[in-house]
């Protein structure tokens, strides 16, 4: 069977994780942004975030000619091919609701291609959108602007992406699950060929469901995750209160029981990042437009804002005032393996300790670069976590980088001015630490 030609519009982490994935599989594979120097980057087959096991692929599949990255180019890409994905950023407007914005001028772009194609495409959206997106607003713009009928003239499918940053490229070969909203059966069934032909033996389980369904199976899956974190931090709030108890030791037992698993149940600072924030925030926003409250969604969002600032409240209860004092913060990501910032704990974090007139230098091994752009001179930034916690009066541990769980007490204790430690994602032995220093962690009872 001839392997048909793919499109990926929107190169971020879901767009170019698609579109080396397929073009490593022997597609030919056309991307499109509209940010030149995103595309300069990709088509000299460097990816312009840090993502592990990305890199030599993009490489490769650059080298051989199955990857094209074109700028503001999507009438090419749509004629060129005979699918094309969606993937560009749906980010939170300021009241927390979802901004379409990148997706109606993406459709828009696609509408106006398909015009010009007299064969059958099919459009599918990998974006995550509100439940109504793809039929209500992405459904009637490919209409309008290609004057033919989804369904007949092209069609259309709604599939979203389960990819976790730091281990993107990973999940984009295996993924656990496809799932397949569709509005008509040919695009279904293509969608379903195309993954059938990529995972081979291998291929999930596959859910083939309506565009509303599929929309909400997203939402429903990063909001259950995004409540099982804050389930586990509430435990550990209450694990504070008593005395011996550890969340750590609670989560493993609970974790053990089959209907719970161990997932996301690591009590710390909070979750952060591109997705769970924003889209448990737009579900919120989304539902209450409908006439629903999500009340438990609520508070899994308000118990999620509080967390980071019981890091800053530790450091105040250990040090008094923190006027003048040095924090050294240890990572500064929302999660080990990327250098995403955006929503990262570190950012409420080191603005209330400026707030309270610390003095804040921090180590991150990849997310400085970024990170300057946020916090600016504000702060300042250390080489290595050792430079980091030379002369500091306190620690706070931020990001579960694996370097940084390779630390021991010495190391703290070696260089600090007073060797005191905050663990916001439990990832230090409290006897091991508390033994040679002042050792706190999210969720240890005193
Ligand atoms: N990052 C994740 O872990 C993840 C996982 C699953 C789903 N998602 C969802 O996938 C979507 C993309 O996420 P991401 O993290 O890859 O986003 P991202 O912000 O990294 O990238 C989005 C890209 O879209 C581009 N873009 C915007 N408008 C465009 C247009 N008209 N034409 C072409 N390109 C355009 C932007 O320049 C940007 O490069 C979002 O809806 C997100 O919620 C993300």
């Amino acid at each position: 069977m001839k392997k048909p030609k793919v499109s990926v519009l929107g190169i971020g982490y879901v767009g170019l994780c698609t579109a080396v994935g397929f073009a490593s599989k022997g597609y030919d594979v056309v991307a499109s942004t509209h940010d030149a120097e995103k595309a300069a980057k990709i088509n000299k087959g460097v990816p312009p975030f840090h993502e592990p096991n990305l890199k030599k692929l993009l490489e490769e599949t650059i080298q051989n000619g199955n990857l094209t990255c074109l700028i503001n180019q999507t009438e090419k890409a749509v004629l060129e091919t005979d699918l094309t994905f969606n993937a560009v950023g749906t980010p939170s407007k300021p009241d927390g609701s979802i901004d379409l914005q990148f997706i109606e001028t993406s459709t828009r772009d696609i509408g106006q291609a398909l015009n010009q194609k007299s064969k059958y495409h099919v459009v599918v959206i990998k974006s995550t959108v509100v439940p109504g997106t793809t039929q209500d607003l992405v459904k009637p713009i490919l209409e309008k602007e290609s004057k033919k009928k989804c369904g007949s003239g092209f069609g259309l499918c709604m599939n979203p992406e389960f990819l976790r940053q730091g281990s993107a490229f990973e999940d984009t070969m295996h993924t656990d699950r496809v799932v397949i909203g569709e509005y008509d059966r040919q695009s279904g069934d293509a969608l379903e060929t195309l993954y059938k032909d990529f995972y081979g033996e291998n291929m999930p389980p596959t859910i083939r469901t309506t565009l509303s369904t599929a929309e909400l199976i997203k939402y429903a899956s990063n909001s259950m995750l995004a409540t099982k974190i804050s389930f586990i931090n509430t435990m550990a709030n209450l694990c504070e209160k008593i005395s011996g108890a550890d969340v750590k030791i609670v989560a493993t037992a609970m974790g053990l029981d089959k209907r719970i698993g161990p997932l996301f149940l690591n009590a710390g600072i909070g979750y952060g990042g591109s997705c769970f924030p924003k889209d448990v925030k737009a579900l919120i926003a989304h539902s209450k437009n409908l006439g629903y409250r999500l009340e438990l969604l609520e508070a899994v969002e308000s118990v999620n804002k509080a967390q980071p600032l019981k890091a800053v409240e530790f450091c105040k209860e250990l040090l008094g005032n923190l006027k003048g004092k040095r924090v050294a913060i240890l990572g500064l990501a929302f999660k080990a393996d990327t250098d995403d910032m955006r929503e990262a704990r570190a950012i409420p974090i080191v603005n209330q300790l400026l707030e309270e007139g610390a003095n804040v230098t921090a180590y991150d091994p990849v997310a400085v670069p970024i990170a300057k752009t946020i916090f600016k001179n504000k702060i300042r930034y250390a080489a290595s976590a050792t430079a980091c916690l030379k002369n500091a009066d306190c620690c706070i541990l931020v990001t579960e980088w694996d370097e940084l769980k390779k630390l021991k007490p010495e190391d703290f204790t070696r260089s600090m001015k007073q060797p005191v430690l905050i663990d916001g994602r439990r990832i230090y032995d409290p006897e091991e630490f508390s033994r040679k220093m002042k050792f706190t962690a999210i969720g240890l009872g005193h």
